[in-house]
């Protein structure tokens, strides 16, 4: 009835989070369980034998075209961030029940974690039967199983292997995880009896006005022993206010056949928080925030202002890294020691490297050497890679380009499917002219070349090392190494060509006066 360790974790080998050993390592049948193999396991770590993941209802306060729990937080998704969870307690097998927008979820599984199976509840007719169907993949298994809901997405590992420990420990049939809240409108509250065990779960909907006043909830989360759980859920009803067959039944049912029932409390109340709308997905952003930043200040970065500071689960930052106020770190990005980033970056699956500097950016897919400087006011698209010490100034945007080590392009650039060398510097408001209307081109600019102010570049067009462009050009053929390459028109003066033909105009006086009399025009023109 117990969940037994697996004879490798006996060997001392604690299963990796992977793949490979989630799908060749399932844990063996019930017949190799045994009360001995329990209590070794109870001293080391618990694992259970299943995780269900609740997934397929509706979610329809959050008013979305998305199932509510795709809904994204912090670069996962709130079922990812159950899945995930799920994975550190090393169950052998997570089943997710989906149904509301399934094709949706089940591809979005398939990505994040194929070896969590689906099962599909067609109609959603409520959490307990949502269960039921899921123990059908769990047939002929024993032991534990945890079930989460999958919008509840800020759970811990530590309560939950806390709530299998207690479980298994004190040989319940359920254990239900709670939390006590300020506020604990819409939970389905803990019943307890004079002597603090647990009787039952009433629904707000069901719930007396002394019973709504407890402040004891239900988090929607649980340790079941699976043979008793089967057998109260066949006995579960839909005699309640939402018609639904209530998996919190399942305690008083338990109750009522004398059966263990028990709850532990969360370490702390924000983990047990369920999102039903779209405010409530804004608070737990905040809660993942102020968790994630505070694990970065501890670990060694600075972070001037963690309130404006966004950094997504999977970002990675170094120990020494200065974030500035107004930052967001999204997706796949990582920064390097000693890199200062904000204020007001976004950055999105870059890479930073160390002491690289970013200030007002937006970069996607960027790759920021070490030493290199970003902003302010710069767009660093897909494809852009800075080298050492390359700079990338104000009102610049990149795109596809590699800027070599040393190399500037400090003011208001268009730099687009470009090649350029080391030390070479981009004069201001140069365009690399690499559209033709139908089709894109590269530019290659060599080494140490100097790029005059407000050239355009039309590719495709290469620039040998050591070349000069001069201001104002449009070059469309290819520069040699060493040459300078002007492309414009030769200036011509006309000569008193204002006083002729703006008599009497401001510009016309201040001429007169800096040549001292009206009367020096030169018949030129
Ligand atoms: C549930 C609990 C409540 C608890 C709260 C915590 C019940 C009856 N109530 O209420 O005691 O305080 O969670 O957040 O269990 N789902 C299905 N199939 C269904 C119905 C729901 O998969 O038929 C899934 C939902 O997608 C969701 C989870 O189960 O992920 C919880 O369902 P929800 O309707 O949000 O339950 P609550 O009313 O929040
Ligand atoms: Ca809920």
């Amino acid at each position: 009835m117990v969940s037994a360790p697996i004879p490798d974790r006996l060997a001392g080998r604690t299963p990796a989070f992977g793949a490979e050993n989630r799908g060749s390592n399932p844990r063996p049948g019930a017949p190799v369980r045994g009360v001995f193999l329990a209590k070794v396991e109870r001293v080391s770590q618990t694992r259970p034998a299943a995780i269900v993941i609740l997934a397929a209802g509706e979610g329809t306060r959050m008013r979305s075209q998305t199932p509510k729990v795709l809904h994204a937080l912090a670069g996962r998704t709130l079922l990812g961030h159950v899945v995930h969870v799920s994975r550190t307690l090393h169950p052998d097998r997570i089943v997710a029940v989906v149904g509301h927008g399934r094709d949706q979820v089940i591809s979005h599984l398939a990505d994040i974690d194929p070896d969590v199976a689906t099962v599909v509840q067609v109609e959603q007719n409520g959490t307990g039967h949502a269960v039921r169907i899921a123990l059908e993949a769990l047939e002929g298994i024993d032991g534990t199983v945890v079930v989460l809901s999958g919008d509840s997405p800020l759970m811990t590992t530590e309560t939950l292997m806390a709530l299998v420990q207690s479980h298994e420990g004190e040989l319940n049939s359920a254990t239900v995880l709670t939390a006590t809240l300020k506020d604990p409108t819409g939970y389905g509250r803990v019943i307890r009896s004079f002597d603090g065990t647990v009787e039952a779960i009433v629904e707000q909907g069901d719930a007396d006005d002394d019973q709504r006043a407890v402040r004891e909830v239900n988090s929607g989360m649980y340790a079941f022993a699976l043979g008793p759980l089967r057998e109260a859920l066949n006995k579960i009803s839909t005699d309640n206010a939402q018609g639904e067959e209530y998996l919190t039944d399942v305690v008083a049912l338990m109750r009522t056949a004398s059966l263990r029932v028990s709850a532990v409390s969360a370490a702390h109340p924000d983990e047990i928080l369920g999102i039903n709308d779209r405010a409530q997905l804004a608070h737990a952003g905040q809660v993942m925030r102020d968790r994630r930043t505070r694990e970065l200040m501890l670990s060694g970065v600075t972070i001037i202002d963690p309130a404006t500071t966004w950094v997504d689960v999977n970002v990675d930052v170094a120990p020494e890294a200065v974030l500035l106020p107004e930052t967001h770190l999204v997706g796949a990005t990582s920064i390097a020691s000693g890199a200062v980033i904000g204020p007001r970056v976004t950055l999105v699956d870059t890479e930073v490297g160390e002491n690289a500097q970013v200030r007002d950016a937006t970069c996607e897919l960027a790759v920021i050497g070490s030493d290199a400087t970003v902003g302010p006011y710069t767009y660093l698209r897909p494809g852009t890679t800075l080298e050492r010490g390359a700079k990338a100034g104000g009102f610049v945007e990149i795109k596809n380009s590699r800027v070599g080590e040393g190399s500037k392009v400090p003011h208001l650039s268009y730099v687009g499917d470009a090649e350029i060398g080391a030390d070479t510097n981009i004069g201001a408001a140069t365009v690399f002219v690499n559209f033709d209307g139908e089709n894109k081109h590269r530019t290659v600019i060599g080494d140490s070349v100097r790029i005059g102010s407000d050239t355009m570049l039309v590719a495709p067009v290469t620039i040998g090392d050591g070349a000069y462009t001069a201001a104002g050009s449009v070059i469309t053929e290819d520069v040699p190494p060493g040459a300078m390459a002007v492309a414009r028109a030769r200036q011509k003066i006309i000569n008193g060509w204002v006083q002729r033909r703006r008599p009497g105009s401001s510009s016309a006086r201040a001429a007169d006066a800096a040549q001292g009399s009206a009367s020096t025009q030169t018949p030129d023109e």
